[in-house]
């Protein structure tokens, strides 16, 4: 296929990093609000997924992940969904062991990497010595030759957070992602729950378009799409690629991670669902078996 003749598409970058190295903070900045502030304890619970448009007009969507260590399947959701993974490292607190965590994730599903070094305004930051720990922990950063990006910046005061932007607009357009906006729509899961108004997940669309009355399949549940949301809970018509929206109308609710597929109807739909329930059965029968 020729990749070249379809539409861009917002590229997927996940901001990773240790617990408290400022992840929230920094995509508050971008997104110009304040949801660290409001976070229950200040510890990240879940993906947040959400479109900026920066200021170049271009729309990027990002991804927000805890870097608290229980959730780790959550962070290799985030490496494993995403096109650009931007690496928080606190100045005064340099790599720990999410950070290293994220690195591997980052390393093995072939994500390119920026840094940024955040928390540069406190008194004890030590940017050298974090780079020294970074490329002493394989990251080819351009100080020392390689060539991934490194940005000092502060969440707090906001400097650096131009540069940051511009890095992260720049590479997208380097890489230049695009995909078919049309055909049967394909896209992941990232989070679910249970809301007021019935049974929600956030779903990344990765090709094709939602709309509502949709029909989709993840894992054994199916869903004709009642409401497409975006984060801020405004009703969307439609959902393109790159675009993550919440979905109602689940039977079921499913789980986080599922890959989520377009059906032609409903009837489609169910026996996929039927087939998989069965397929999942026969294989704990064979396991009882074994
Ligand atoms: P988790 O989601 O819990 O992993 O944390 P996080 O990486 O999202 O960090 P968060 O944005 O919640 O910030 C953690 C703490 O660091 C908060 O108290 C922030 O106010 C503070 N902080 C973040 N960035 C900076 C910065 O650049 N300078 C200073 N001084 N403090 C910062
Ligand atoms: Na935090
Ligand atoms: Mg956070």
């Amino acid at each position: 296929d020729d990749v070249s003749s379809l539409p861009s598409r917002p590229p997927v970058v996940t901001i990773m990093g240790h617990v408290d190295h400022g992840k929230t903070t920094l995509l508050d900045w971008l997104r110009k609000s304040s949801v660290a502030a409001q976070e229950h304890g200040g510890i990240t619970q879940h993906i947040g997924a959400f479109v900026v448009k920066m200021s170049t007009g271009r729309q990027i969507t990002f991804l927000d992940t805890p870097g608290h260590a229980a959730f780790l399947s959550m962070r290799q959701r985030g490496a494993n969904v995403t096109d650009i993974v931007v690496l928080v490292v606190a100045a005064d607190d340099s790599v720990m062991p999410q950070t290293i965590e994220a690195l591997k994730h980052a390393t093995s599903a072939k994500v390119p990497i920026i840094v940024a070094i955040n928390k540069i305004d406190k008194e004890d930051a030590r940017v050298d010595q974090v780079k020294a720990d970074l490329a002493r922990h394989g990251v080819e950063i351009e100080d020392y030759g390689g060539d991934v990006q490194v940005v000092c910046v502060s969440g707090k005061t906001g400097q650096g957070m131009a540069d940051l932007e511009e890095n992260i607009v720049t590479l997208s357009e380097i890489l230049d992602f695009r995909a078919e906006p049309d055909g049967m729509a394909e896209g992941w899961v990232l989070e679910s729950s249970v809301k007021q108004n019935g049974k929600a997940a956030t779903v990344l669309v990765k090709r094709g378009t939602l709309r509502p009355g949709d029909v989709i399949v993840a894992g054994k549940t199916w869903a004709r799409i009642r409401v497409l949301r975006n984060e801020a809970g405004k009703e969307l018509a439609e959902a393109p690629p790159g675009s993550p929206v919440e979905i109602l109308g689940w039977r079921e609710l499913p789980d986080a991670g599922q890959r989520v597929l377009q059906a032609p109807d409903e009837g489609r739909a169910k026996t996929a669902v039927e087939y998989r329930m069965e397929m999942a059965e026969r294989e704990e029968s064979s396991a009882q078996l074994a």
